[in-house]
């Protein structure tokens, strides 16, 4: 929680680099491609939402900000509901989406929502499930969209795979800590959307770059920067391999997956 209180710029402008607090000097080619990440999610979370939409854990209301403007929901769903526990992202979320009638936002947990059963046709929780303390939070935040969704209702959720390449690199070069419910992998994460009653319908693998760029970059800013060459690597994969081959998704570092409330 107070990680996110204290994210402090703040603006009326839908800029990248005041959602995701960057620094001012960001290189306009990582702009380009957080953009199009956050373009392409916001696509397939929201296709096909209809009726009542909640964004659980919206944070500064990305992803609902795109809905909002996308031809593929902004016609069929009434209302879009974005959700989080920090006070300080909502007010964000809220002051970017003001000229939006059909958006508003409340404060409340993923682990015990504020809603009714049955009161959502279309639930979106992106990068949220990933924050929470331990899997057994996960577990409950599931419930919870369950709950909450209709019958054939749809949720679309995230995870980090902990078998990608680079998360493997990470575990076993590095020896960083890759533990759930950060990382699970796709098997395990389908297991825990079938206990909470889902059935899987598709995946979105993202990022399939050999190690994550943008965080680093300023170490690289003043000589030939080798992640640009990678990002053009990943998002030639992205746009050109992964939709060919849908198995190859499940190779990616972020998998977005839409499942229905059975
Ligand atoms: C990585 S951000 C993702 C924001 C947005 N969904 C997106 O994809 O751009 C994670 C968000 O989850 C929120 N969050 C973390 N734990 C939460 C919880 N238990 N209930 C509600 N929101 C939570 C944080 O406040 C933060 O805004």
């Amino acid at each position: 929680m107070e990680f996110w209180e204290c994210q402090k710029r703040c603006g009326v402008e839908s800029d990248l680099k005041i959602a995701r607090d960057l620094p001012d000097d960001t290189p306009d080619f990582i702009l380009a491609m957080l953009s199009d990440f956050e373009n392409e999610a916001a696509k397939f979370c929201f296709s096909g939402a209809k009726g009542r939409v909640l964004d659980a854990g919206c944070g500064n209301g990305n992803l609902t900000l795109r809905a909002l403007k996308s031809d593929s929901a902004k016609d069929r769903a009434t209302e879009f509901i974005g959700m989080d526990f920090s006070r300080n992202m909502l007010d964000r979320a809220a002051c970017r989406a003001a000229d939006s009638p059909r958006a508003a936002f409340l404060q409340g947990s993923v682990t015990n929502l504020p809603f009714q059963d049955r009161s959502f046709d279309h639930v979106v929780s992106s990068g949220v499930l990933t924050c929470l303390p331990d899997s057994e939070a996960a577990a409950l935040a599931l419930q919870e969209f369950y709950r909450v969704l209709k019958p054939g209702g749809v949720l679309v959720v995230d995870f980090f795979n902990c078998v990608s390449h680079y998360t493997l690199i990470r575990k076993h070069l590095f020896r960083e800590s890759i533990k759930p419910p950060e990382y699970v992998s796709p098997s395990e994460f389908r297991k825990c959307l079938e206990n909470a009653g889902f059935q899987v319908q598709t995946y979105h693998g993202f990022d399939f770059k050999p190690c994550q760029g943008y965080l680093f970059m300023s170490r690289w800013r003043s000589v030939v920067d080798p992640y640009f060459f990678q990002e053009k690597l990943s998002s030639h994969l992205e746009r050109r391999i992964i939709p060919r081959l849908p198995k190859t998704n499940l190779l990616g570092y972020r998998i977005y997956v839409k499942c229905i409330k059975k």
